[in-house]
């Protein structure tokens, strides 16, 4: 339950980037900081560090196996959190489950590695080019142990999935199709309805990497019937070393286990042991308790913030900056029709570290390199990129300050 006092502040969060900044303790200590790195990580309320703190402080215990309060409590807080995610995204009626991971990275490998007697010669997997090396690596290395074919979406010169050849890329062979939502690198935002129906089309797996959507585009997945939604907790202000598969009960309970352990078996034997059938079998070990209670605040802190709102804010951020950089004479990558905040440059003769290093001595974080999207670098012909990823803190001072300080760095390097 939220206390009144966190319910008191979470009424002061209408949309309001000056405000919302205020909840986030970091910029307490460096108040110069802008921090135009979200898409790496994102930074965290105040809330969220304090359910973590308290935790640790005042309900450790693990779950399962306890019969005293202390451990009823954990299993509370464990289906809550599951309850709060699922509502969130309004799929508690649509028959999915959660599996906490830790990580986008590592969900996306688990699910690889559960499919992996699915996969036979001859089938196929598609991908697009716009992946981040995590929803791209798992499938490529399942496919060569399997002796399968990894098919890629090619993306346009403007950044975007060229999804005119989709209906021959995904055939009666594809057992699997797995796409970025929104590009951490281009920040284009795919229609992953339309991919999710050629899919279904064929009845493959549908696997949506949200790890850029997750915190702000709640309603983009109960119409989408995917089999699975796979984020990450420090993404959408949330801990770090926690993760969330969101599948369909049935794809779970289909799912060969990925992890082995403590929890997940029926019966261990000396020869051949037996699985619980419910989703607990892919739930082996000691989860992240901390993280499951700093994601739940997540989950609260999320729910007072008007998504669309804030879509607009970051949208209007990567507009505005978009338009700055083009006075300037400085071309960003693509010019996707739908876009979020995230814009990648390329400065041409200055290195990206120098951007990045010149701009962290006016206190502003960018992140200079290929983003792991090295796909997307060869396809625009560059070793790297700077990439400027707006949140929900950022204001179009922000902007303003970022724009004068690039036009400074120019005259720098002359
Ligand atoms: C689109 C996308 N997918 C996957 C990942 C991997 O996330 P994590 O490092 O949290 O596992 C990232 C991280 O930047 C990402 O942006």
């Amino acid at each position: 339950m939220v206390e009144l006092s966190k319910l008191m502040l979470y009424l002061e969060i209408m949309f309001n980037p000056d405000h919302i900044k205020k909840n986030f303790t970091i910029f307490r200590h460096f108040p110069e900081l802008i921090f135009v790195d979200n898409a790496s990580t994102t930074q965290k309320p105040q809330v969220v560090i304090e359910a973590i703190k308290e935790s640790y402080e005042k309900y450790n215990a693990n779950i399962h196996r306890a019969v005293y309060d202390l451990g009823i409590h954990a299993d509370e807080n464990f289906k809550n959190t599951k309850k709060a995610i699922l509502q969130y995204y309004n799929l508690e009626q649509l028959n999915y489950e959660i599996v906490f991971t830790a990580g986008t990275t590592d969900g996306i490998n688990k699910i690889a590695r559960g499919l992996e007697q699915e996969i036979s010669e001859g089938d196929n997997i598609v991908v697009s080019e716009m992946e981040h090396h995590s929803n791209f690596l798992p499938w490529q290395e399942l496919c060569i142990r399997r002796n399968a074919t990894l098919r890629i979406i090619p993306i346009t010169d403007s950044g975007e999935l060229d999804l005119t050849c989709i209906d021959e890329l995904i055939d009666d062979k594809t057992k699997i199709v797995s796409i970025v939502h929104i590009s951490n690198t281009l920040g284009t935002i795919n229609d992953i309805q339309k991919i999710s129906k050629s899919a279904k089309n064929v009845s493959a797996h549908f696997f949506i990497d949200a790890a850029q959507s997750a915190a702000l585009y709640k309603d983009s997945f109960a119409n989408i019937n995917a089999t699975a939604i796979v984020f990450s907790g420090h993404k959408i202000f949330g801990p770090s070393g926690i993760g969330v598969i969101i599948g369909k009960s049935s794809f779970f309970s289909d799912l060969y286990p990925f992890n082995y352990g403590g929890g997940m078996v029926l019966e261990a034997n000396k020869n051949m042991s037996i699985y619980k059938k419910d989703i607990s079998k892919h739930e082996a070990g000691t989860p992240p308790l901390a993280q499951i209670a700093g994601l739940l605040e997540t989950f609260h802190y999320l729910s007072a913030i008007d998504h669309k709102a804030a879509q607009n804010h970051l949208k209007q951020l990567a507009k505005i900056f978009r338009a700055k950089m083009n006075g300037l004479g400085i071309k960003c990558m693509g010019s996707p029709k739908e876009f979020s905040g995230i814009v990648s440059v390329d400065f041409g003769t200055i290195h990206p570290h120098d951007v990045a290093t010149y701009l962290n001595s006016k206190n502003i974080a960018v992140r200079a390199g290929h983003h792991c999207t090295q796909l997307i670098m060869k396809k625009y012909d560059i070793p790297a990129s700077v990439r400027f990823s707006f949140s929900i803190y950022n204001t179009e001072k922000d902007v303003e300050q970022i724009i004068q300080a690039i036009h400074e760095m120019r005259k720098y390097f002359a």
